[in-house]
């Protein structure tokens, strides 16, 4: 009793309820999001599940701005890239610098992934990964049935479409969903375009490579591949596009390596099930995609302990492996053991790793690391919108996406 009295006193001296909000709903982000609430628990703590479903994060970012106006922020919630900053000049972020600096996060993160989570060059956010988007995802025996090799570019892949048809299957398994549509196409954009052109249209917002030439022919092929989608695809969850190529519905899946998460728990194995090859034309660039949890300014003494307790869980090494592991992405910490990842996982800290030297590392619009919020917003609605409207033309998708930087800058 006593032996049980001392434990219990070394794990729970502060106790606290962590409420975090996030939108890991599918089975392979549950089974992730499972070694978080693990460990927490593990030190006494309780876990306040608030996730709201949604891929991407739409609907958990609405949810939080009532939250927080209602005067209740959550502990901590998944915000990522810009948005970070954004919360923070509002003044509702707590400062975690002493957390980072006894962990010594400065030497331990990557600098675009640390520089991500500082504002005034103070930690207020945690990384946890970081995620590859520019994945293509391959069932081969679809493939092998149809007579067609992985595409190489986007022109290839919808030439072959009429030969997967014929064989029975679906092209592309997508879900329609704006986030989805943006997804896909900054896959196409980077492809098309290649790097430096991706950065001036999507980093710097530069209106003249929004209305050229090369945003045209992205445009273009991106609306060419409506035609590879099937006629359920409207509303269907990211992961239900993930069951089909799992399943053998579908030849391929355009989404970050989240996807893997899925591939995982149906226990495939990549190589011989799947496989990971970069989205045409994008091999020697990375979209990057940083999963991070913000922390919300705490009134209480205990409320900042327990804080304090999370941030140390989500920098922890193991915990990284094993989230990541399960998660599909690989751990945000430089140096983190690899060895019991896969080759995709392997690849991508590889890639990660080069095109940071070379330039070809960008950060994902559609996922919320390039653009302020109000202009990724605006953007995602055009390129939405165009992918699902016959009637809209290329020209006027262009003018929409100007636009978009236009009402970003008037809202800020
Ligand atoms: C992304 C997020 C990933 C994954 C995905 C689908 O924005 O970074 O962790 O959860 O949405 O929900």
């Amino acid at each position: 009793m006593l032996a049980l009295g001392l434990a219990l006193g070394a794990v729970a001296s502060h106790a606290a309820d962590i409420e975090v909000l996030h939108w890991w709903t599918s089975g392979g982000e549950a089974r992730a999001l499972a070694e978080l609430t693990k460990k927490l628990e593990a030190s006494g703590h309780r876990w306040r599940d608030f996730s709201v479903a949604g891929g991407g994060g739409d609907n958990a970012m609405l949810l939080l701005k009532t939250r927080v106006v209602s005067g209740y922020p959550p502990m901590a919630a998944q915000i990522k890239g810009p948005e970070i900053r954004e919360w923070a000049e509002d003044g509702l972020l707590a400062d975690i610098g002493d957390v980072a600096s006894a962990g010594n996060w400065d030497a331990t993160l990557p600098a675009v992934v640390a520089n991500a989570m500082k504002y005034e060059g103070r930690y207020v956010a945690a990384p946890v990964n970081v995620h590859r988007v520019n994945w293509m995802w391959i069932n081969p025996e679809v493939l092998k049935k149809a007579g067609v090799e992985p595409p190489t570019s986007w022109d290839a892949l919808i030439a072959s479409a009429d030969s997967i048809r014929k064989a029975g299957f679906t092209p592309i398994a997508h879900g329609g969903q704006p986030w989805q549509d943006f997804t896909l196409f900054e896959s196409v954009a980077l492809g098309v375009g290649g790097a430096d052109f991706y950065k001036k249209a999507f980093v710097s917002l530069d209106s003249a490579t929004l209305q050229g030439a090369t945003m045209t022919k992205a445009l273009d092929t991106f609306k060419s591949l409506r035609k590879l989608i099937d006629a359920g695809a409207p509303n269907r969850e990211w992961s239900a596009a993930t069951a089909m190529v799992i399943s053998g519905k579908a030849a391929v899946q355009f989404m970050g390596d989240w996807a893997k998460g899925e591939f995982a728990r149906a226990g495939k194995q990549p190589g011989r099930d799947y496989l990971c090859l970069p989205a045409p034309g994008t091999d020697k660039a990375y979209t990057y995609n940083i999963d991070s949890f913000a922390f919300f300014r705490q009134r209480h003494d205990e409320a900042r302990k327990a804080q304090a307790d999370l941030a140390n869980a989500l920098m922890g090494a193991e915990f990284q492996e094993n989230f990541n592991l399960a998660k599909g992405s690989i751990p945000a910490r430089t140096n983190a053991r690899m060895d019991r990842f896969d080759d995709c996982a392997k690849r991508s800290a590889e890639a990660f790793r080069a095109t940071a030297q070379s330039g070809g590392l960008v950060p994902s619009v559609a996922h919320r690391m390039a653009a302020p919020e109000a202009v990724q917003a605006a953007m995602q609605a055009a390129v939405s919108a165009y992918f699902n409207d016959a009637n809209m033309s290329t020209r006027d998708a262009q003018a929409r996406l100007v636009q978009a930087v236009a009402a970003g800058n008037v809202q800020r």
